[in-house]
């Protein structure tokens, strides 16, 4: 039982959620802003919807791949989970994609907009982000 509590306290201090602003300037500093076309605006609007900016957000897809953190990357295509048989594009084990340093992340969202050179692939960011006035999204960070 004291080892249960223990186990949950630890889980819950590694469960980083960013604040709208914080994500916002750790992605600038990133160099996200203006990134192969994508502006800091709409990094903040993908990442609010595909993972309420949650570090550990984990979502299992029909297909058995899994998307991971912050980005929702995908183990079918991104990383590697040892569940899924992956291209592991970003060269990097899924649940590295789940630490509360995102610099990871980062580099791995990178990679996926060199291959595909638009924000298309997030579909959070088709539905609720492209063509959209994302003003609020960074209003007041900077
Ligand atoms: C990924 O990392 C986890 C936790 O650090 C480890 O348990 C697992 O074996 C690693 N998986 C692969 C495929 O390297
Ligand atoms: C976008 O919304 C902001 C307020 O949230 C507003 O000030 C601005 O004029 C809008 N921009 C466009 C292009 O509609």
């Amino acid at each position: 039982m004291r080892g249960l509590v223990f186990l949950v306290l630890v889980t819950a201090a590694s469960a980083k959620v960013f604040t709208r602003c914080e994500l916002a300037r750790i992605l600038k500093f990133a160099g996200m802003d203006g990134f192969h076309g994508a502006k800091l605006a709409d990094w903040v609007c993908l990442t609010k919807w595909e993972a309420d900016y949650d570090t550990q957000k984990v979502n299992r897809l029909k297909d058995g791949s899994t998307d991971y953190g912050i980005f929702q990357l995908n183990s079918k295509w991104w990383c590697s989970d040892g569940k899924t048989k992956t291209k592991n594009a970003c060269n990097i084990n899924c649940s590295a994609l789940m630490s509360d340093n995102i610099q990871a992340s980062i580099a791995c969202a990178k990679h996926v907009m060199l291959d595909h050179n638009r924000l298309h692939a997030w579909a959070e960011w088709r539905h609720h982000c492209m063509g959209q006035n994302l003003t609020k999204y960074i209003s007041g960070c900077f």
